[in-house]
């Protein structure tokens, strides 16, 4: 198969560990016989040092007519630091997200045995971990009406939701329940809040076409709390904009760092991939980031591509790096290789693997002949 993907490596340590991704996928490639073209586009603070712009329209394009796209990090301290900034590279992200109409973000929870001593629970509260999110990526708060009064003495961000948006990232959720243990968690504040109730209205509504999929429902304070106390209990969670930001990079710490995780977000056409970590600029450059997020993330696109075997062998390599402890500084402080390092092992395996398997089928071939 052929296919055509858009890279943006965007800041901080985005380059290095999108590098290292590139690296698996031509593997893949080359083993699977596929041919993956990339091209490169800027986003984020690289984008406005080059341009003044965080997603330059040439970006945009570039993403219409790919098949997927794979995204590094975004965010420099310069900008974060400067309240009173007037363009930010998170705009770029924010305005691709919607462009492309990427309205379901989804970020797996998974844990690995080899990193169970990274997390800060206990092994007990570990075991049977293996949940989903689906956030809601393209409107709420996120995308509501600003407002700065002319004073700057006053500020508002308005929180909103219609029955369509509300509707489709909830149908995917409940489809994706379907092909798991059948459980649905919505998280919301319908307590308190009227977008929250219309959450539940929809998510009720729509439950009678899935009556097999368990749904609960769970306020956001609570939930925040029940992933730390029973992670078990969850299987796909389905959860607003904000919400959902918050309650992933929560969860991320459960599999033992947030290096790992990888994130899709989908819509009615393209497919975004990137690691939910964000740029860590003080490890820019130094080669130490932990690549397996981005990589994981590229498994999830091989998934998208309906490449199943090739997304597994992926995960297989991923997997056998940590068991036997080819980690990055984040996961081993003493015993460590380097964010390139990790890309090469992960490349050797993968060819590695083929040919073991190509000798194999080999003797098969020649034994049913003989
Ligand atoms: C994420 C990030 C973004 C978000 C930022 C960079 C705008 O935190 O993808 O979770 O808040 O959505
Ligand atoms: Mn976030």
């Amino acid at each position: 198969m052929e296919k055509q993907i858009t890279v943006i490596n965007g800041d901080g340590i985005g380059p290095e560990v999108t590098a290292q991704s590139i690296k698996v996928l031509d593997a893949i490639a080359a083993v699977f016989g596929h041919v993956f073209r990339y091209t490169h586009a800027l986003m984020g603070a690289i984008a406005i040092d080059q341009t003044g712009n965080p997603l330059p329209d040439e970006t945009i394009a570039a993403c219409k007519m790919s098949d997927a796209i794979l995204f590094g990090a975004i965010g420099d301290p310069k900008y974060d630091n400067d309240p009173n900034a007037k363009v930010r590279p998170e705009q770029g992200l924010l305005r691709l997200r919607k462009e492309l109409g990427l309205f379901a973000n989804i970020r797996p929870i998974s844990t690995y045995a080899a990193l169970q001593h990274l997390s800060p629970l206990k092994q007990k509260q570990l075991e049977g971990v293996d949940f989903i999110i689906f956030r809601e990526l393209t409107g709420g708060i996120y995308f509501g009406k600003r407002y700065v009064s002319e004073d700057g003495q006053y500020a508002s961000d308005e929180c909103a939701y219609s029955i369509p948006e509300i509707l489709r990232v909830a149908d995917q959720a409940f489809k994706y329940a379907m092909s798991r243990r059948k459980k649905l968690t919505l998280i919301d504040k319908a307590n308190v809040l009227e977008t929250s109730r219309l959450w539940r209205k929809v998510v009720q509504q729509l439950s009678v076409q899935y009556t097999e999929v368990d749904v609960d429902y769970m306020f956001v304070d609570n939930a925040a709390m029940q992933i730390i106390l029973n992670p078990a209990q969850f299987d796909v969670v389905l959860t607003e904009n904000m919400f959902g930001d918050i309650i992933s990079d929560e969860a991320s710490v459960l599999s033992g760092s947030l290096g790992l995780l990888p994130s899709a977000s989908v819509g009615t056409s393209a497919a975004l991939f990137e690691p939910i970590h964000g740029s860590y600029p003080k490890a820019a450059g130094k080669n130490i980031a932990n690549p397996l997020g981005s990589v994981l993330s590229s498994a999830m696109m091989l998934d998208h591509f309906k490449m199943t075997d090739e997304a597994a062998a992926v995960r297989e390599a991923v997997k056998w790096t940590l068991a036997n402890g080819f980690v990055s500084k984040d996961i081993d402080a003493i015993n460590n290789y380097s964010t390139h390092e990790i890309g090469d092992l992960l490349v050797d395996y993968i060819g590695k693997k083929a040919k073991s398997g190509a000798a194999r089928n080999a003797v098969l071939n020649a034994s049913t002949i003989i």
